[in-house]
């Protein structure tokens, strides 16, 4: 690894970047074990994985905006997900350390891009544990109701958002979703008292999910009435005027025209489908956390790329089943509901599977909010002992041994978006967050490649240039249907604006990097981490 160090040459300024040799060396401090294995990994992945997108998002995205198209959605985000998976394996046998792509991008691009994927991180992280909550709740409240016990629906929902009924009939107004409130605070407190991933428990909860899901496809194929997969893409409803044409390249130029035009009407057609990939990529957020046990796996060289590809094929493939059982089962436009996959359930007439699936929901989203939520403090924990962050949220509890100003200030930010923010607005801000990060990941691949040609890679993304490139172009498409919606484009901007302006009023001056501290030099307290292999 000696020719590393080349690449994070120190510059000043705003790209000034921190070595590959010295991120190594700071990690290389004994707090974590190097104990994960291909298989530990893997299922990591999947406990990660399989969440709110799969059990809520899909049918919303199938009755919103794609119908039976949805199948073809998963296929679309599946095969982008591969192209980032690639690019994060090879960083991944680099820089086999936790932190993730903010510490490839410290590494590779300096740190102003960092800062950004900090940023980024948040909404992939932080927000989508929110999204994720939501999704628990919607489960939550279906299983309380078949158990007799009604919690009022005005409480079940962000304000104004409409609650619906198991078959999709508006019920009330919400005026706060105290569940995913409640949820999020549990994890919180788990998470400052130190219950963090432990690979006994998350073993566990994935054979919980992967039986659920399993047993929805091969019990659902039997019900399943072909002639609701036809049309396999529904008719665009169109928002154009009678002449403009609507073959297919039309349609894309549309969804792909949306986002200067603010125009948000992807409903079926290509379009829809496009923009229902966009959604779903959700389902498929976790399969780089894998890539954040790096300081913990056995042999990073070879186990990651396993870890990240084999998570993801599973995952993929099961989705591609689970949707095209689930639009086969019932007409697509039933799927508009909190709890998609105990509709289909019970419309085939299995309540008792139905309550099954619900607790299986249940349990599978609880490890994805911990995880997802675990993984942003720890991001924080790494940008606060890069003074790129206030010190506090370093600072570690004296009992507990975990970072606690840091994880009550995400806990309550979480609390407050689950509360307040409608599902689809946290799905589409996460989704856009992530699709951003994942497009720099695959440009860091590129760079480090003309950069840094003699580096040694012990994993190399097959068909260079072509993967990274394709990566990063379907996560520029996919991030261009979604900032459409006038709403997600203003979040977002407003987002990078002032958390730019953070960066060059507080980040740029503190930074160790650009103060001259090194590993070691800095104030920020040790953590003792828990490590994935208790
Ligand atoms: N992929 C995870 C989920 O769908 C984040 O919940």
């Amino acid at each position: 690894m000696a020719n590393a160090e080349g690449v994070g040459g120190r510059v000043s300024g705003i790209f000034r970047k921190k070595s590959i040799g010295q991120i190594q060396a700071e990690h290389e401090h004994g707090e974590l074990s190097r104990s994960l294995g291909a298989l530990n990994l893997v299922l990591l992945g999947i406990g990660c994985i399989i969440g709110t997108g799969i059990f809520v998002l899909t049918g919303r995205a199938a009755a919103q905006f794609a119908g039976p198209g949805i199948m073809i959605s998963f296929i679309i985000t599946g095969t982008l997900c591969a192209f980032v998976a690639l690019c994060y394996a090879e960083l991944a046998s680099v820089l086999p350390v936790s932190g993730s792509a903010y510490s490839y991008s410290y590494a590779s691009m300096g740190e102003v891009v960092a800062w950004v994927m900090g940023l980024l991180l948040v909404l992939e992280y932080g927000l989508a544990a929110s999204t994720v909550s939501v999704g628990w709740s919607g489960y939550l409240v279906s299983l309380a109701k078949d158990l007799h016990i009604i919690i009022p629906p005005e409480l079940t929902a962000a304000p104004g958002v409409a609650v619906k009924d198991d078959m999709g009939n508006v019920i009330a107004h919400g005026i706060m979703n105290l569940p995913a409130v409640v949820a999020i605070a549990a994890v919180t407190c788990l998470l400052i008292i130190g219950v963090s991933e432990s690979a006994t428990v998350n073993n566990i909860v994935v054979a919980i999910k992967l039986t659920v899901v399993i047993a929805f496809i091969i019990i659902g194929a039997r019900y399943v009435d072909p002639s609701h997969w036809s049309p396999l893409i529904p008719a665009e409803i169109p928002a154009r005027a009678p002449d403009v044409p609507n073959d297919m390249w039309h349609q894309i130029l549309r969804a792909l025209g949306a986002v200067v035009t603010g125009d948000n009407s992807h409903k079926y057609g290509v379009g829809g489908v496009i923009h229902a990939a966009a959604v779903i990529f959700f389902a498929y957020l976790g399969f780089e956390a894998v890539s954040t046990a790096g300081a913990e796996s056995k042999n990073p060289a070879k186990d990651m790329p396993i870890g990240i590809l084999g998570a993801l094929a599973i995952c993929t493939v099961l989705y591609i089943l689970t949707s095209a059982v689930l639009v086969g089962i019932v007409p697509y436009a039933s799927l508009d509901n909190p709890a998609p996959i105990a509709t289909a359930v019970n419309h085939i007439g299995l309540p008792w599977f139905a309550v099954l699936v619900k607790i299986g929901a249940i349990a599978g989203l609880s490890s994805v909010m911990l995880v997802l939520l675990y993984g942003q403090t720890r991001i924080f924990y790494t940008m606060s002992r890069d003074g790129l962050l206030p010190n506090a949220l370093a600072k570690v509890h004296p009992k507990f041994k975990t970072p606690w100003i840091n994880t009550i200030i995400v806990g309550v930010l979480a609390c407050g978006a689950a509360g307040f923010m409608s599902l689809d607005a946290l799905a589409d801000l996460s989704n856009v967050g992530s699709l951003a990060a994942f497009a720099i990941v695959c440009l860091t691949v590129v760079y480090l490649r003309y950069k840094a040609p003699d580096l040694q890679r012990p994993f190399r993304t097959p068909l260079f240039p072509f993967v990274p490139f394709a990566g990063a172009i379907m996560c520029a498409v996919l991030l261009m249907s979604l900032m459409a919606t006038k709403a997600t484009r203003e979040f977002f901007l407003i987002y990078l604006v002032i958390g730019a302006a953070l960066y060059f009023v507080y980040g740029v001056r503190n930074s160790n990097l650009g103060r001259g501290i090194v590993v070691g030099g800095h104030e920020a307290e040790p953590m003792e981490l828990p490590h994935k292999g208790e």
